[in-house]
């Protein structure tokens, strides 16, 4: 960071779990590896009537907690004479007024500036006005960013609103909506892998590819969220963001440069490309005992589990189809992506008549044990012509020993501050992928929607989830971790 202003990080909703369990260890890993900017200050801002003391000892409790193998106190110790508490209310623009005059004071003079949107998604458009009436986009005296978390929106409508709301402030270059999967060093990786090395590229189409899965399992259930969840659902939690992102990083062309609008402008593409969902294509469940959590409506048909076959419809994957699902309480935690390739089209080997040979299958595990596999079949030795699928494995733990992959709150901060947004969402890809949804929603509130399945906890997920595949002569399949 070749800059030598001052660089102050506030946060607004700084008393909220976010701030103690992902952003200040995000902060403290990034001090102590020394990629903060030489002078930095990061300023809480909450209603809670704390002072700074009381904030760098809940911080420092929080990084204790959740953190511990990051925490040590002379470290700490450093890292928390930066951290400041300004108590307000994020309706009141006195409150930001007084912000502007703790930080003027703290500044002493030209600053660069990261506002960090960690309230809840209703106080975004109130922050952000009350922001652009103290001037706070105004770069004359160092850059301006404005970190917004997720959700953005919860459909279209809310989510143009809330671009406009910030457009009316600040300018996209100034905007980073975070994905934190996009943070994830696997979730990355999918573009390393695919343009770094030759051998994948010529075949990562649909001259080779037989079809693409996403799964992002989650063994937790609703739990203490589902007063928000019961509102959002799946579709809106998941796949809106997360799976859509890991589909964009797989079926996107290459960009010319790793720049930010020269990746994002890639993504764009895809997401406009992907055909009107139609309901046959859909899968929608609720697990067993879902409506009986405190603070989910009585009956209500929210669904905890989504299946989806889309197709993209451009020059590259026309007849590919690209499954997805996710879902919570299920049998574990997983987020992988399976490429499986088309078999061969001749078979010279003497095999029985009903013999299924297995494709090739590329997976990239996304977490949660991070690597790729490659499986391809063998010969059995010492057999006549019988074959076994082998997997050719690479595993971040093995390959990249005693090195700790970084946590995506990190890696996104990090690139906030440097003024990276490639990792970050821009308004039309969140517009795109609201659309895609909306359709999808409205398509289950409507006469031809799928039944609402039911699955049982720790299962796989509903059954129609597998008739959706083995219609087209497929099974889902996860390769990471114990689950060959
Ligand atoms: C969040 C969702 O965005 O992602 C949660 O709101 C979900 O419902 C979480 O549990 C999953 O993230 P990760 O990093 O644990 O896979």
């Amino acid at each position: 960071m070749n800059d030598d202003k001052p660089t102050t990080v506030i946060i607004f909703g700084a008393s909220g779990d976010l701030t103690r369990r992902k952003l200040i260890p995000a902060l403290l890993n990034l001090y102590c590896k020394g990629q903060l900017p030489n002078r930095f200050n990061i300023v809480g801002f909450a209603r809670r009537p704390w002072d700074h003391a009381e904030f760098r000892r809940l911080a420092r409790e929080g990084v204790q907690e959740y953190a511990s193998s990051v925490y040590q106190p002379a470290a700490w110790a450093r890292f928390a004479e930066a951290l400041w508490y300004a108590r307000g209310d994020l309706d009141r623009p006195d409150d930001y007024r007084a912000l502007e005059g703790f930080l003027a004071g703290l500044e002493g003079g030209d600053a660069n500036r990261l506002y960090y949107l960690a309230t809840g998604p209703e106080f975004f458009p109130v922050t952000v006005d009350a922001l652009g009436k103290i001037g706070g986009e105004c770069e004359d005296c160092g850059w301006r960013r404005l970190v917004v978390e997720k959700p953005f929106g919860n459909d279209l409508a809310s989510a143009r609103a809330l671009n406009s709301a910030i457009h009316a402030v600040f300018d996209e270059h100034q905007v980073y909506r975070i994905d934190h999967y996009l943070g994830k060093e696997t979730a990355q990786n999918i573009l390393f892998f695919r343009f770094a090395n030759t051998i994948f590229e010529p075949i990562w189409n649909r001259r080779y590819v037989d079809h693409v899965q996403v799964t992002v399992a989650e063994r937790v259930d609703v739990g203490r969220r589902a007063g928000y969840y019961d509102q959002a659902g799946v579709l809106r939690d998941m796949f809106q963001n997360h799976l859509l992102q890991l589909l964009t990083l797989v079926a996107m062309e290459p960009p010319a440069s790793f720049n930010a609008d020269a990746v994002r402008n890639e993504k764009v593409k895809v997401l406009s490309a992907i055909r009107p969902v139609e309901m046959h294509d859909t899968v929608r469940a609720q697990y067993r005992g879902y409506t009986e959590t405190e603070r989910v409506a009585p009956g209500s048909p929210t669904p905890t589990y989504a299946a989806l076959r889309l197709h993209i419809d451009n020059w590259r994957w026309r007849g590919v189809p690209f499954y997805l699902r996710s879902g919570k309480a299920l049998a574990t935690k997983v987020s992988e992506i399976v490429i499986q390739f088309q078999r061969p089209p001749h078979m010279m080997f003497n095999l029985p008549k009903d013999y299924r040979i297995t494709s090739n299958i590329l997976s990239l595990c996304i977490q949660p044990d991070e690597g790729m596999h490659l499986t391809f079949e063998t010969k059995v030795p010492g057999s006549g012509q019988e074959m076994r699928s082998m997997d050719m494995e690479f595993h971040y733990r093995e390959g990249f020993e005693g090195v700790v992959l970084p946590d995506a709150y990190e890696r996104l901060l990090l690139d906030a501050l440097n003024g990276d947004a490639s990792l970050f969402t821009r308004s039309d890809e969140i517009e795109h992928a609201w659309a895609l949804i909306d359709t999808i929603r409205a398509g289950w509130e409507s006469d031809g929607a799928p039944p609402l399945a039911v699955y049982e906890p720790g299962a796989w997920g509903p059954d129609e989830a597998d008739e959706l595949l083995e219609r087209d002569g497929r099974t889902w399949r996860v390769t990471c971790g114990d689950h060959h």
